[in-house]
């Protein structure tokens, strides 16, 4: 077998992705005193999360004094059709204004009210105006302030390294093994703690808001180490994307659009949300558009826009538009927010949206509306971690952010993804540390198994002939996007199961040409044994609930089911193969139980 001499480095705490998470995670590590690395696929301060816009949910009470924790974790489980892991939902409700706050405290410039406390915005599925935001740039905000920070702490930094295979000793983790991107060379982490923090899967979809980088690569590294993954058919297509022209398709156009007054329209000028307002929102939900209007103008009424239900519901609403013929000419729908709010007011409040319609479409969004639908998002599913310290199933290895399952449940509110990220960072980075501070000696690598690892790393550059990596994505996005997307039935999610098989053949037969500087068809060959990982690990999930359920939906099975409310589908590699089995929930305590009996 062909080996060559590596670079390694030793640590007790790797801390894989460098978006919110990630750096978060790192920072508490470093804070308690261990040996602290992050590692990450692109340069930093370019991790997804500078892709999230409209805020960070935080039951702050800036905007509205009733807010508090106990209304914030109601709203989330009620988002999640209730199969959120309710601990979960707990600590985040308790913990995000803590989170909201420390950020301000390291830098962030968050928007404010008249009287100077942080400014929160309305985002759907959240009673109240709960979005602690910059403008439209949140995100960004947020890496620059948690960037920083860490730079300062000192935690070493590996930008543009892949992490392909994390390796164990017995039953803990030992390290990973990956490469630069730049040069292709190899290079080994001695490690007594890894910590994924890689983000979401968006890119086995054809139309995405994600970012390259989001190839489901933490779900595999987690399934391949032997970790389970719950729930992995529960994906978000958010309802707002760019859908005109054709090479900015998916791109995400903030709820926050709607959260300041933007509404929804048919091509024949209709604002159809209010068909579409289900049994479940009724009682909170405006059903006229006088009542809609007031809302926007004066919040104390209490009946929401429909506009802001939860994103599963508007998409599905905006998908039977287009559907019955009622779509916009690029097979959309209008988001109009020029005939609702002055045109300095949406520069102020929206700028990136304005920018992004005025140099992308040519459209002015202070004058017209903007044409937009659904785009894959996010996945609610992931690595099953525990509620309290993140910790996964495999010794030593913990998992934060949009790679790790359960907060969200079926569907995830808007503005949870940035205080998740911040919440069970911190929570990971300190149980990671603690974990390596406990452990005795540094676990040992297998240099043979390091060796195979480099083999089939190089295997692509040996098959000479075979296929090419990007035809294989583009029929996997295809395949995904037409088979697996936001309405689901059991003909269709069968032939992809065959297809997913087919593609995993053709990807034994990859191949690359050139050398291992900087080459992106190598680079694609690798990640897709990560998308079709993961792919199929949703499609099997999609198979096996027979029921729909906020990301979920089956037009074979349109309505939900109450044996499936109660279970978690918990998945585990075994032998290659995905192995799937029900898990009935944590039971939710009685204290808890009430909140939503009481109405809070
Ligand atoms: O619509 C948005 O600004 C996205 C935010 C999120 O996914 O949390």
């Amino acid at each position: 077998m062909a080996t060559e001499p590596y670079e390694t480095h030793e640590y007790d705490v790797i801390v894989i992705g460098a978006g919110g998470a990630g750096l978060r995670a790192a920072i508490e590590a470093s804070a308690k005193g261990v040996r602290t690395a992050v590692i990450c696929k692109s340069l930093l301060g370019k991790a997804h999360t500078v892709m999230a816009e409209g805020g960070m949910a935080a039951a702050m009470g800036n905007v509205w004094p009733e807010d508090n924790w106990k209304v914030h974790f109601r709203d989330t489980m009620r988002g999640g059709k209730m199969l959120n892991n309710w601990r979960m939902a707990q600590i985040h409700a308790q913990e995000s204004p803590d989170r909201v706050l420390e950020l301000e405290e390291w830098g962030a410039l968050f928007d404010r009210t008249k009287d100077g406390l942080i400014l929160q915005r309305d985002f759907g599925g959240h009673r109240y105006a709960r979005l602690a935001h910059v403008g439209d740039r949140t995100g960004l905000e947020m890496i620059r302030t948690l960037q920083q920070h860490a730079v300062h702490k000192g935690i070493d930094v590996y930008m543009e390294c892949n992490v392909q295979r994390l390796l164990k000793d017995g039953d803990k983790i030992a390290g990973a093994f990956g490469y630069w991107r730049e040069t292709g060379a190899f290079i080994l982490f001695r490690a007594k703690a890894v910590v994924l923090a890689t983000g979401g899967v968006g890119k086995s979809w054809k139309v995405t808001s994600n970012s390259w980088e989001c190839t489901g690569d933490g779900i595999t590294l987690a399934t391949d180490a032997g970790a389970e993954l719950i729930d992995m058919e529960m994906v978000q297509f958010h309802p707002t994307g760019m859908v005109w022209p054709p090479s900015v398709r998916g791109i995400l156009v903030t709820e926050g659009v709607r959260g300041d007054g933007g509404t929804l329209k048919n091509s024949s000028g209709e604002r159809f949300m209010f068909k579409y307002i289900p049994e479940f929102f009724k009682a909170e939900t405006a059903d006229n558009e006088k009542e809609a209007d007031a809302w926007y103008e004066d919040k104390k009424n209490n009946r929401r826009t429909p506009d802001l239900l939860p994103r599963d519901e508007v998409a599905r609403a905006i998908n039977s538009e287009i559907k019955a013929g009622r779509g916009t000419p690029h097979g959309g729908v209008f988001l109009d927010i020029a005939s609702r709010r002055p045109a300095d007011y949406i520069q102020k409040r929206l700028p990136s949206m304005y920018h992004q319609f005025k140099e992308l479409a040519d459209v002015d969004i202070t004058k017209e509306p903007m044409e937009i639908g659904p785009t894959c998002h996010y996945i609610m599913g992931g690595v099953r971690v525990d509620a309290d310290t993140t910790a996964t199933a495999v010794k030593g290895l913990f998992a934060a952010g949009e790679v790790a399952a359960g907060l969200h449940g079926a569907n995830r509110l808007g503005g949870n993804s940035l205080s998740d990220l911040v919440v069970f960072g911190r929570r990971a980075g300190l149980h990671a540390a603690e974990y390596a501070q406990a452990l005795p000696s540094q676990p040992v690598v297998d240099a043979g198994e390091v060796e195979r690892v480099m083999h089939n790393l190089l295997k692509p550059f040996e098959n000479t002939g075979g296929e090419n990596p990007y035809a294989i994505h583009a029929d996997l996005q295809e395949t995904m996007q037409s088979l697996v997307g936001l309405i689901r039935v059991e003909p269709e999610l069968k032939e992809a199961l065959d297809k997913l098989a087919e593609l995993r053949k053709r990807l034994d037969n990859v191949s690359v040409l050139g050398g291992r500087q900087y080459n992106p068809g190598w680079h694609m060959a690798l990640d897709l044994h990560n998308m079709l990982t993961v792919s199929l690990a949703c499609t099997v999930g999609a198979i096996a609930r027979k029921e729909s359920r906020g990301g979920h939906t089956r037009d074979d099975y349109p309505t939900t089911d109450p044996h499936f409310a109660k279970v978690n589908l918990v998945m585990r590699q075994e032998n290659g193969e995905m192995r799937l089995r029900e898990e009935p929930l944590p039971e939710m305590p009685d204290e808890l139980k009430q909140l939503f009996e009481e109405g809070h």
